[in-house]
């Protein structure tokens, strides 16, 4: 691996594990050591505990993460959940990333070849097609963030490309932006089975990833499709007819909630309370949705 290339995926294992730190997690195992030969393929990431734990992208000090003897991956361990640690650590990132592009690309593609390895929810690693991590612009002003793939996501690797997608895609077209504007991301990275809700273990077993696409786009506006969505990221039992019409803040990002393309699906006169929602987000922005009707 090149210095760069290093130093890239040094800094997305970084990003990952203090995303993980602010969602709660206590402690991860160590990483057995890998065996070298000259078979092997260089590992993709250097394992966790050669990194300073401290993060040079916030001014805030979190507290460290406590590193433990003996494990096999990161990725099979489940995140022990502590939702009143994760509220009150949860604290993402207050300044702008300076990072360009394409390394902000190669620090999602890092973060996304784990998340095809990752098997903290059993259930949904041997029930997923493929994982569903996220597409779009890695420098996106706006990030949406949706619930879960279902089943046309979990076939074709991408998320929101079945009805509630192609809905989605006139909104964005209504907005005068194209889908490659916007960056896609969901509470979860697998399907669950049957298109069931995210259980909470589960919502949380896949924050950091999240938190870390978060990270590494970081976006000025995000918006929560759906009470998933929304509860989830911003920790808020409030139902979503209650949390349209206000900003929230995640971090250096502002927040907006509005209902789900699928429940726009069946409540079809929804439609023009998310239209309300969108000239609102992008007034904030000094664009005028209606002047463009
Ligand atoms: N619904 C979601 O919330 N996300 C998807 O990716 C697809 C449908």
């Amino acid at each position: 691996m090149n210095q760069d290339a290093n130093r890239r995926s040094q800094r997305a294992v970084r990003q990952l594990l203090e995303s993980w730190q602010r969602s709660g997690v206590t402690y991860l195992k160590q990483f057995e050591p890998v065996a070298q030969n000259s078979d092997s393929p260089t590992p993709l990431v250097e394992p966790p505990h050669h990194l300073p734990v401290q993060a040079d992208i916030t001014s805030t000090p979190e507290p460290s993460i406590q590193q433990q003897p003996q494990t096999s991956e990161m990725t099979e361990e489940p995140i022990r959940e502590s939702d009143q640690a994760r509220k009150e650590i949860s604290v993402p990132r207050t300044t702008k990333s300076k990072l360009n592009k394409g390394d902000r690309q190669a620090e999602l593609d890092i973060i996304a070849s784990q998340v095809s390895k990752c098997t903290r929810c059993p259930e949904l690693a041997e029930t997923r097609t493929q994982t569903v991590f996220g597409v779009g612009n890695p420098r996106a002003k706006i990030m949406f963030i949706g619930e879960a793939p279902g089943a046309d996501e979990d076939k074709q690797g991408e998320p929101f490309v079945g009805r509630a997608g192609k809905l989605l895609d006139k909104i964005i077209e209504a907005c005068q932006m194209k889908r490659s504007d916007i960056y896609i991301a969901n509470i979860l990275r697998c399907r669950p089975p049957g298109n069931r809700n995210p259980t909470d273990l589960e919502a949380s077993n896949c924050r950091g990833y999240l938190d870390a696409q978060i990270e590494i786009v970081d976006p000025d506006y995000i918006v929560c499709w759906g009470s998933v969505a929304a509860k989830n990221l911003l920790h808020s039992d409030l139902p979503i007819g209650k949390m349209r019409g206000d900003f929230y803040e995640y971090g250096r990002a502002k927040v907006v909630c509005t209902y789900h393309p699928s429940y726009l699906l069946r409540n079809p006169s929804a439609k023009k309370n998310v239209w309300e929602d969108m000239i609102y987000l992008f007034a904030d922005m000094g664009i005028d949705l209606k002047a463009q009707d």
